[in-house]
């Protein structure tokens, strides 16, 4: 195929850094749908060859953001979309695309994300606390799986000494931001009586 990596034993190594808001995401409502559509074709491609993605097709990959900037994708009063919708409808299973609409219904419940350092953004009282913080210990960080290891952020894995820094910070916290009778919960947590599987241990 086309611009794929030739040899398909080569392993999924380095990375593709941007050096520009235009290596990212584009813009625009209309813009961000179409690089999301374009990714997800081109992972399909990718995934049908077996092959990982060279270097400009990682370019290309850099300008997913996702759907929560562009709800109006999924809503089907908005017709200037139609074409759009049933190009994403086709491409993802029924699964996919319900799981992606969920999503998006979750999002727009609140219509905000807030982003910073733990609760600095956070005002007011909330009912639920739900935490996906990073939990793998610093020293394990190098057991992980390539794909986690090299592609996923530091931020997003490194919990420190013994993983639960986080989870510290926001345990030491959370009184001031649940409001009476909230909920703190570990979206990583274990259901009641399964054994933990995060980190076997011998
Ligand atoms: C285990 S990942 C979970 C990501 C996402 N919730 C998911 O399910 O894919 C941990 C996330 O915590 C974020 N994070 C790490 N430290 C943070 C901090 N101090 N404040 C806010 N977010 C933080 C990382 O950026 C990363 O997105």
């Amino acid at each position: 195929m086309d611009g794929l990596v030739q040899q398909p034993q080569q392993p999924l190594t380095g990375r593709f850094t941007p050096s520009s808001q235009g290596d990212l995401a584009p813009s625009g409502e209309r813009s961000r749908i179409h690089a999301n559509l374009h990714v997800i074709r081109l992972l399909r491609e990718l995934e049908e060859a077996g092959r990982p993605a060279n270097e400009d097709k990682r370019a290309q990959l850099a300008r997913w953001s996702g759907w929560g900037a562009v709800p109006n994708v999924f809503d089907e009063r908005k017709s200037e979309y139609a074409a759009e919708r049933a190009e994403l409808m086709e491409l993802l299973s029924k699964e996919e695309y319900a799981a992606a609409r969920r999503n998006i219904a979750d999002v727009a419940a609140d219509g905000r994300v807030y982003a910073g350092d733990l609760y600095d953004t956070l005002h007011g009282r909330v009912d639920v606390l739900v935490l996906n913080a990073p939990y793998v210990p610093t020293e394990e960080i190098g057991l992980l799986p390539a794909e986690a290891r090299l592609h996923g952020p530091r931020v997003a894995l490194d919990g420190g000494a013994d993983g639960l820094d986080a989870q510290r910070r926001v345990s030491a916290a959370a009184p001031l931001w649940l409001a009476p009778g909230g909920h703190l919960t570990d979206r990583d947590e274990p259901a009641p009586g399964a054994a933990d599987r995060r980190h076997p241990r011998p």
